[in-house]
Protein backbone atom coordinates (compact mmCIF):
# COMPACT_ATOMS: atom_id res chain seq x y z
CA UNK A 1 0.00 0.00 0.00
CA UNK A 2 1.21 3.58 -0.59
CA UNK A 3 2.21 5.35 2.07
CA UNK A 4 1.46 8.64 2.71
CA UNK A 5 4.02 11.62 3.68
CA UNK A 6 3.56 10.68 7.48
CA UNK A 7 4.75 7.06 6.91
CA UNK A 8 1.31 5.25 7.52
CA UNK A 9 -0.02 3.24 5.13
CA UNK A 10 -3.87 4.05 3.16
CA UNK A 11 -5.14 1.32 4.65
CA UNK A 12 -3.36 2.54 8.31
CA UNK A 13 -5.09 5.72 7.89
CA UNK A 14 -8.61 4.10 6.84
CA UNK A 15 -9.17 1.69 9.66
CA UNK A 16 -8.01 5.21 11.87
CA UNK A 17 -11.24 7.33 10.45
CA UNK A 18 -13.41 3.80 11.22
CA UNK A 19 -12.81 3.55 14.01
CA UNK A 20 -13.19 7.12 14.95
CA UNK A 21 -17.24 5.55 15.19
CA UNK A 22 -18.04 3.90 18.41
CA UNK A 23 -20.88 2.61 19.91
CA UNK A 24 -21.79 6.36 21.33
CA UNK A 25 -20.42 8.57 18.72
CA UNK A 26 -22.19 7.14 15.57
CA UNK A 27 -22.50 10.30 13.60
CA UNK A 28 -19.70 12.86 13.03
CA UNK A 29 -18.16 16.14 10.68
CA UNK A 30 -15.27 14.97 8.32
CA UNK A 31 -13.50 17.74 10.49
CA UNK A 32 -14.34 15.72 13.40
CA UNK A 33 -13.07 12.21 12.10
CA UNK A 34 -9.79 13.96 10.53
CA UNK A 35 -8.97 15.80 13.94
CA UNK A 36 -9.85 12.18 15.63
CA UNK A 37 -8.01 10.10 13.52
CA UNK A 38 -5.13 12.09 13.25
CA UNK A 39 -4.91 12.98 9.68
CA UNK A 40 -4.96 16.98 7.80
CA UNK A 41 -7.96 18.20 7.14
CA UNK A 42 -7.91 17.76 2.84
CA UNK A 43 -6.74 14.31 3.94
CA UNK A 44 -9.80 13.32 6.04
CA UNK A 45 -11.93 15.44 3.83
CA UNK A 46 -10.92 13.51 0.50
CA UNK A 47 -11.33 9.88 2.35
CA UNK A 48 -14.78 10.41 3.91
CA UNK A 49 -15.43 11.64 0.32
CA UNK A 50 -14.27 8.56 -1.13
CA UNK A 51 -16.00 6.13 1.20
CA UNK A 52 -19.43 7.76 0.97
CA UNK A 53 -18.69 7.32 -3.02
CA UNK A 54 -18.30 3.51 -2.44
CA UNK A 55 -21.25 3.17 0.59
CA UNK A 56 -19.18 2.33 3.15
CA UNK A 57 -19.62 5.64 4.87
CA UNK A 58 -23.25 7.70 4.57
CA UNK A 59 -23.82 11.13 4.28
CA UNK A 60 -26.85 12.89 5.90
CA UNK A 61 -28.82 16.15 4.96
CA UNK A 62 -26.37 18.12 7.25
CA UNK A 63 -23.60 16.70 5.48
CA UNK A 64 -22.73 14.46 8.86
CA UNK A 65 -21.15 11.48 8.23
CA UNK A 66 -22.25 7.60 10.15
CA UNK A 67 -21.03 3.97 8.95
CA UNK A 68 -22.92 2.99 5.69
CA UNK A 69 -24.99 0.15 5.14
CA UNK A 70 -22.77 -1.41 2.89
CA UNK A 71 -19.94 -1.81 5.47
CA UNK A 72 -22.65 -3.98 7.64
CA UNK A 73 -23.45 -5.86 4.46
CA UNK A 74 -19.77 -6.72 3.74
CA UNK A 75 -18.41 -7.07 7.14
CA UNK A 76 -21.43 -9.40 8.38
CA UNK A 77 -22.27 -12.22 5.45
CA UNK A 78 -19.11 -14.03 5.22
CA UNK A 79 -18.11 -13.76 9.05
CA UNK A 80 -17.62 -16.57 11.03
CA UNK A 81 -19.52 -14.36 13.67
CA UNK A 82 -22.49 -14.74 11.81
CA UNK A 83 -22.62 -18.38 11.52
CA UNK A 84 -21.85 -18.71 15.11
CA UNK A 85 -24.94 -16.29 15.76
CA UNK A 86 -27.22 -17.89 13.15
CA UNK A 87 -26.55 -21.47 14.87
CA UNK A 88 -26.98 -19.64 18.46
CA UNK A 89 -30.02 -17.28 18.20
CA UNK A 90 -33.12 -20.22 18.57
CA UNK A 91 -31.30 -21.47 21.46
CA UNK A 92 -30.53 -17.80 23.13
CA UNK A 93 -34.23 -17.29 22.47
CA UNK A 94 -35.25 -20.59 24.53
CA UNK A 95 -32.73 -19.05 27.15
CA UNK A 96 -34.33 -15.88 27.38
CA UNK A 97 -37.96 -16.82 27.09
CA UNK A 98 -37.45 -19.33 30.45
CA UNK A 99 -35.09 -16.97 32.46
CA UNK A 100 -36.66 -13.42 31.55
CA UNK A 101 -33.15 -11.52 31.89
CA UNK A 102 -30.47 -10.28 29.27
CA UNK A 103 -28.93 -13.22 27.22
CA UNK A 104 -25.95 -12.65 25.39
CA UNK A 105 -23.17 -14.27 22.90
CA UNK A 106 -19.88 -13.15 22.89
CA UNK A 107 -16.08 -14.27 21.05
CA UNK A 108 -12.55 -13.28 21.36
CA UNK A 109 -11.25 -10.75 20.00
CA UNK A 110 -8.17 -9.09 20.41
CA UNK A 111 -8.08 -9.79 24.30
CA UNK A 112 -11.11 -8.33 24.50
CA UNK A 113 -14.89 -9.91 24.71
CA UNK A 114 -16.74 -9.07 21.35
CA UNK A 115 -20.62 -8.94 21.56
CA UNK A 116 -22.18 -10.62 18.61
CA UNK A 117 -25.80 -10.94 19.83
CA UNK A 118 -27.45 -9.65 23.14
CA UNK A 119 -31.30 -10.41 23.68
CA UNK A 120 -33.33 -8.83 26.34
CA UNK A 121 -37.01 -8.05 27.52
CA UNK A 122 -38.09 -4.86 29.05
CA UNK A 123 -38.43 -6.33 32.83
CA UNK A 124 -34.87 -7.35 32.70
CA UNK A 125 -32.63 -5.47 35.04
CA UNK A 126 -29.37 -3.42 34.26
CA UNK A 127 -26.49 -4.35 31.49
CA UNK A 128 -24.04 -2.21 30.13
CA UNK A 129 -22.48 -4.79 26.99
CA UNK A 130 -24.14 -3.69 23.85
CA UNK A 131 -23.86 -5.91 20.10
CA UNK A 132 -20.58 -4.96 18.81
CA UNK A 133 -19.40 -3.27 22.05
CA UNK A 134 -16.68 -5.11 24.15
CA UNK A 135 -15.97 -6.03 27.90
CA UNK A 136 -12.62 -6.64 29.80
CA UNK A 137 -11.72 -10.90 29.96
CA UNK A 138 -10.98 -10.17 33.60
CA UNK A 139 -14.36 -8.28 34.48
CA UNK A 140 -16.83 -10.22 32.65
CA UNK A 141 -18.64 -13.59 33.07
CA UNK A 142 -18.36 -14.10 29.36
CA UNK A 143 -14.84 -12.67 29.72
CA UNK A 144 -13.58 -15.04 32.35
CA UNK A 145 -14.99 -18.26 30.59
CA UNK A 146 -13.46 -16.63 27.44
CA UNK A 147 -10.28 -16.72 29.26
CA UNK A 148 -10.32 -19.93 31.56
CA UNK A 149 -10.93 -21.72 28.07
CA UNK A 150 -8.77 -20.16 26.05
CA UNK A 151 -5.08 -20.62 25.15
CA UNK A 152 -2.41 -20.36 27.85
CA UNK A 153 -0.50 -17.76 26.42
CA UNK A 154 -3.84 -15.31 26.21
CA UNK A 155 -4.23 -16.94 30.10
CA UNK A 156 -0.30 -15.47 30.94
CA UNK A 157 -0.79 -11.84 29.10
CA UNK A 158 -3.89 -11.27 30.95
CA UNK A 159 -2.25 -12.41 34.28
CA UNK A 160 0.49 -10.51 33.71
CA UNK A 161 -1.51 -7.13 34.08
CA UNK A 162 -2.68 -4.79 34.30
CA UNK A 163 -6.40 -6.10 35.81
CA UNK A 164 -7.85 -2.82 35.29
CA UNK A 165 -10.94 -2.73 38.41
CA UNK A 166 -14.43 -1.60 37.18
CA UNK A 167 -16.18 -2.34 40.52
CA UNK A 168 -14.64 -3.48 43.95
CA UNK A 169 -15.92 -6.58 42.97
CA UNK A 170 -13.86 -6.66 39.74
CA UNK A 171 -10.60 -9.19 40.54
CA UNK A 172 -7.32 -7.48 40.05
CA UNK A 173 -4.79 -9.70 41.67
CA UNK A 174 -3.29 -11.85 39.74
CA UNK A 175 -3.52 -14.82 42.40
CA UNK A 176 -7.00 -14.45 42.96
CA UNK A 177 -7.75 -14.51 39.54
CA UNK A 178 -5.58 -17.85 38.67
CA UNK A 179 -7.64 -19.51 41.12
CA UNK A 180 -10.78 -18.19 39.71
CA UNK A 181 -9.84 -19.59 36.41
CA UNK A 182 -9.10 -22.74 37.76
CA UNK A 183 -12.53 -22.81 39.37
CA UNK A 184 -14.33 -22.13 36.01
CA UNK A 185 -12.39 -25.19 34.91
CA UNK A 186 -13.82 -27.60 37.32
CA UNK A 187 -17.00 -26.03 37.15
CA UNK A 188 -17.92 -25.47 33.74
CA UNK A 189 -18.93 -21.85 34.13
CA UNK A 190 -18.63 -18.57 35.46
CA UNK A 191 -20.41 -16.47 37.94
CA UNK A 192 -18.99 -13.30 38.15
CA UNK A 193 -21.28 -11.16 40.94
CA UNK A 194 -20.80 -7.26 40.39
CA UNK A 195 -17.49 -7.88 38.80
CA UNK A 196 -18.44 -5.31 35.78
CA UNK A 197 -21.14 -3.59 37.58
CA UNK A 198 -22.16 -3.63 41.30
CA UNK A 199 -26.24 -4.06 40.51
CA UNK A 200 -25.50 -7.44 38.80
CA UNK A 201 -24.39 -10.27 38.65
CA UNK A 202 -23.17 -12.30 34.86
CA UNK A 203 -23.45 -16.12 34.42
CA UNK A 204 -21.72 -17.48 31.48
CA UNK A 205 -20.70 -21.29 30.43
CA UNK A 206 -18.20 -22.18 27.01
CA UNK A 207 -19.83 -23.04 23.25
CA UNK A 208 -16.24 -25.50 21.83
CA UNK A 209 -15.93 -26.94 18.42
CA UNK A 210 -15.57 -30.82 17.62
CA UNK A 211 -11.89 -30.56 18.87
CA UNK A 212 -13.04 -29.26 22.07
CA UNK A 213 -11.64 -25.90 21.58
CA UNK A 214 -13.66 -22.67 22.88
CA UNK A 215 -15.45 -20.79 20.11
CA UNK A 216 -17.86 -18.51 22.50
CA UNK A 217 -19.36 -17.46 25.69
CA UNK A 218 -23.11 -17.76 26.02
CA UNK A 219 -23.92 -15.65 28.90
CA UNK A 220 -26.86 -14.33 30.81
CA UNK A 221 -26.86 -11.36 33.09
CA UNK A 222 -29.05 -11.05 36.27
CA UNK A 223 -29.45 -8.92 39.11
CA UNK A 224 -27.06 -9.45 41.66
CA UNK A 225 -28.82 -11.33 44.40
CA UNK A 226 -31.18 -13.52 41.89
CA UNK A 227 -30.39 -17.37 41.96
CA UNK A 228 -28.32 -18.33 39.53
CA UNK A 229 -29.68 -22.30 38.67
CA UNK A 230 -32.11 -21.94 36.31
CA UNK A 231 -29.62 -19.62 34.07
CA UNK A 232 -27.22 -22.03 34.48
CA UNK A 233 -29.55 -25.41 33.86
CA UNK A 234 -30.44 -23.17 30.23
CA UNK A 235 -27.12 -21.82 29.77
CA UNK A 236 -25.25 -25.90 29.64
CA UNK A 237 -28.44 -26.33 27.60
CA UNK A 238 -28.14 -24.29 24.93
CA UNK A 239 -24.62 -24.40 24.91
CA UNK A 240 -25.07 -28.17 23.81
CA UNK A 241 -27.56 -27.63 21.38
CA UNK A 242 -25.49 -24.61 19.74
CA UNK A 243 -22.63 -27.10 19.52
CA UNK A 244 -24.63 -29.58 17.85
CA UNK A 245 -26.50 -27.09 15.42
CA UNK A 246 -23.32 -25.84 14.46
CA UNK A 247 -21.53 -29.50 14.02
CA UNK A 248 -24.71 -30.12 11.54
CA UNK A 249 -23.54 -26.53 9.37
CA UNK A 250 -20.67 -28.73 8.31
C1 LIG B 1 -21.04 -10.20 32.83
O1 LIG B 1 -20.98 -10.94 31.83
O2 LIG B 1 -20.45 -10.50 33.85
C2 LIG B 1 -21.82 -8.94 32.76
C3 LIG B 1 -22.05 -8.32 31.55
C4 LIG B 1 -22.79 -7.13 31.50
C5 LIG B 1 -23.29 -6.60 32.68
C6 LIG B 1 -23.05 -7.22 33.90
C7 LIG B 1 -22.33 -8.40 33.93
O3 LIG B 1 -24.00 -5.46 32.61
Amino acid sequence: MANSPTGDSVTGRLVRVLETFTPTRTVQSAAEIGRRAGLPRSTAHRIVGELVEVGLLERDDDHRVRIGMRLWELATRSSQALRLRQAAMPFMERVQARVREHTQLAILEQEEALFVERLSVPTAGANITRIAGRLPLHASSSGLVLLAFGERELQDRILAGPLRPLTRQTITDPAALRRKLAEIRTLGHAVAPGSIEEVSTGVAVPIRDETGAIIAALSVVLPRDAATDLALVELHRAARDIERALRAQH
